[in-house]
């Protein structure tokens, strides 16, 4: 059984704090009697403390922030209207009617229109749904690669992509039983379209599926779409873009181009066919959720095929989605993300984080030079640099790996500037690091 001492761990780890309309009081009927005998308050100090530890976290693409009262606000009505206090589900097609009446389909059309609007895809022909994560939104980006390019060939496509893409791709290609083709980098650590062009070259009996990555997640490198796409021309090919974190604050930057779907040139010409945001990275959405774009003529492309294997007699429709029943909590919460004023303030935190990340940049340079901090382009919010003292990982959350760079292998940590890293933070960070170099004299 949950003691009372176990769940106000869970507190330490800040999960509390993020969410105000929660009350443990409530839970204890649950817990150990004896243990549950007195109330579960948290005292202001605690909720300090807890504000503070959770703003510390620096390794990972996690928003820390808790998000406005008006989310808050939001959430209660949609507690009041039902929503979440009985099995309501998302199974299907959320722009198809569903057999299940309590869904919220109407909600995540409208947040995939909305984004889908932002990231310049035609109102018209636009689909997708609110995944569970962002490797779930890649996961139906390459099972849909997977299918259009076996039904447009009758050949499995090969998977490519760079060793600096997410693990989960790797584990996505296991699961879809695709060769992969590893594709070079260049030294910022973004995709080589001259040996993706070689590579194609090398493969001329298979189609090409094509993961880019818009963000990496270590070195924070950005795989060149426009280029990508003419090694692609006149190969049989489908590029997803795994924009995990730098899709979710690019469109509100005068970066926006680089995610969009229609060329800046050419509005004909689409750049990618589907594109993964997490929702839980730059948006702040309190719980792991993510945007899965795409065409509505991708999407029948699929569904044509997708039809021909599964029967959609039980559904009463083809649900063009890999599980069933599928979180109608999220699509009705994260709605509330797509409002102009949600919209207003990620614009804000677009513009701070960046300007966060350059302050960090060039204060490391000034004072810490030794531990080599990088920021391979100007649209990155993540710079990596030498690891410091395990203290420092720990207190801050450091993600490390063991990189090779300029023909030498070293261990590297990185922090990634998300919008609860202001410079208070930052500064209490580098005050660690000055520390810690004092140490080493
Ligand atoms: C580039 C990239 N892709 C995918 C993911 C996985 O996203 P999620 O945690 O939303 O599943 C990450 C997570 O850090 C990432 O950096």
């Amino acid at each position: 059984m949950l003691t009372r001492r176990q769940f106000l761990g869970y507190s330490g780890a800040g999960i509390l704090a993020a969410t105000a309309g929660c009350s443990p009081q409530n839970i204890n009927w649950l817990l150990n009697q004896e243990e549950a005998s007195s109330n579960i308050n948290l005292s202001l100090a605690d909720k300090a403390r807890i504000r503070k530890q959770k703003n510390l976290l620096l390794g990972y693409p996690i928003n820390m922030n808790t998000p406005s009262e008006d989310f808050f606000a939001w959430r209660q009505q949609l507690l009041d209207a039902g929503i979440n206090t009985f099995s309501y589900n998302n199974v299907g097609n959320p722009f198809k009617d569903s057999t299940i009446p309590f869904n919220t389909h109407d909600f995540e059309r409208e947040i995939i229109l909305r984004f889908g609007k932002i990231y310049g895809f035609p109102p018209a022909n636009t689909w997708g749904f609110l995944s569970n994560s962002g490797t779930d939104s890649n996961m139906h980006g390459m099972y849909m690669g997977r299918t259009v390019l076996k039904g447009r060939t009758g050949v499995l496509p090969k998977a490519y992509f760079t060793k600096e893409a997410h693990y989960s791709i790797q584990i996505l290609r296991d699961l879809l039983g695709l060769e992969t083709v590893f594709v070079e980098t260049l030294p910022d650590g973004g995709m080589d379209p001259n040996d993706l062009r070689q590579k194609l070259a090398d493969n001329p009996s298979h189609p090409a599926l094509v993961v880019a990555t818009i963000g990496t997640t270590f070195k924070g490198a950005i795989d060149q779409v426009d280029r990508i796409q003419e090694a692609l021309k006149g190969y049989t090919s489908y590029l997803h873009l795994d924009a995990a974190l730098f899709g979710g604050y690019l469109p509100f930057t005068s970066h926006a181009g680089e995610v969009t779907y229609q060329s800046k040139s050419n509005p004909a010409l689409a750049r990618y066919d589907s594109i993964a945001v997490s929702c839980h990275k730059f948006f702040g959405f309190p719980s792991p959720a993510g945007l899965f774009i795409t065409t509505k003529s991708n999407f029948d492309e699929f569904n044509g095929l997708f039809s021909q294997i599964h029967n959609p007699e039980y559904i009463h429709h083809v649900p063009g989605t890999i599980t069933c029943s599928r979180d109608a909590v999220k699509p009705a919460e994260f709605y509330f993300f797509s409002s102009p004023s949600a919209m207003d303030k990620l614009a804000e935190d677009s513009k701070s984080i960046l300007q966060n990340t350059v302050y960090l940049l060039e204060q490391m340079q000034a004072h810490f030079s030794y531990l080599q901090p990088t920021r391979v382009n100007d649209l990155s919010n993540t710079i990596f640099f030498r690891k410091p003292s395990d203290r420092i990982v720990k207190k801050y959350s450091l993600a490390t790996m063991h990189l090779e760079i300029n023909h030498q292998k070293q261990d590297y940590a990185h922090v990634v500037v998300m919008p609860h890293a202001d410079r208070q933070v930052l500064t209490e960070f580098m005050n660690d690091l000055d520390k810690d170099s004092v140490a080493r004299l």
